[in-house]
């Protein structure tokens, strides 16, 4: 894993923006991985911005969410299809047809995770995979104990995640769905390379156990320790479980010229 250890979450998230940039730079039909909640939002206003003053051309990405939740219609204003229209498509020039978000309302749900996986095959597989952290290590919604092979498929949220996610629901925890699709964190290991996101205190504890805690699958996020090219964005916050901080920063900021890519 390259650590990344910015100020603030606005810093860090502009760093990360600039890889996602070079990427679709460099690849403009790229695929791209994308998250929801908190975190990745000022990535996404980066890339707005990036687009807007920067001509950053999205024309030809395919984009693949990491999860929805089960039972909320696409129109609903907490489902990641709104999310995702609201917070990033419509302000950029992407092709609605290259889209690819979870139906939480399929009628089938297990035939629409093995579509989704067949799509994600189909389209070339994922280049660039944006990550949050759960408080309690999932990554995707992939809840502790997730198995590291599963695929796209049905889970059943925490508490935990139950609780942090209340604040989207006026709160009240009883209205957050149990139940979503998400990526299997073998469809996650699969893309080619991963920018995990995450800030603020909260998120302390659980990446320290994912950077430097045994991969264990109580600790589903742990299992980038394996990926062979995985880059974890972080302010001072996140990081202030991190035993090793200060290598993690005298690494970034001791890299070559040649070696800097975001
Ligand atoms: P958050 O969620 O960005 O809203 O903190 C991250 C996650 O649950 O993966």
């Amino acid at each position: 894993m390259e650590m990344i250890i910015k100020e603030t979450a606005e810093t860090t998230s502009i760093t990360a923006a600039r890889w996602v940039a070079r990427l679709v730079r460099e690849k403009p039909n790229a695929v791209l991985g994308l998250a929801t909640g908190s975190t990745p939002l000022k990535l996404y206003q980066e890339l707005i911005r990036l687009h807007q003053e920067e001509n950053l051309d999205f024309s030809e990405v395919t984009t693949f969410n990491l999860d929805e939740y089960i039972g909320l219609p696409r129109d609903h204003e907490q489902s990641y299809y709104t999310f995702m229209w609201k917070n990033l498509f419509s302000q950029i020039n992407i092709d609605p047809k290259k889209v690819h978000i979870p139906d939480g309302m399929a009628p089938d749900i297990p035939a629409a995770c093995a579509a989704y996986e067949e799509a994600i095959t189909q389209a070339g597989g994922i280049d660039l995979q944006v990550l949050g952290i759960g408080s309690d290590g999932h990554v995707g919604f992939n809840e502790p104990t997730s198995s590291f092979a599963s695929r796209t498929r049905i889970k059943t949220l925490t508490r935990q995640t139950l609780k942090d996610n209340a604040r989207f629901f006026d709160g009240d925890e009883s209205q957050v769905p149990q139940h979503c699709i998400t990526m299997g964190i073998g469809t996650i290991m699969d893309a080619r390379c991963t920018l995990m996101l995450a800030f603020g205190k909260a998120k302390a504890e659980a990446i320290a156990a994912m950077v430097e805690g045994p991969v264990a699958a109580v600790v589903p996020a742990s299992i980038l320790q394996h990926h062979p090219h995985a880059k974890v964005f972080i302010d001072d916050e996140a990081a202030s479980g991190l035993q090793r901080a200060d290598y993690y920063r005298w690494v970034y900021d001791g890299k070559p010229e040649w070696q800097i890519d975001a």
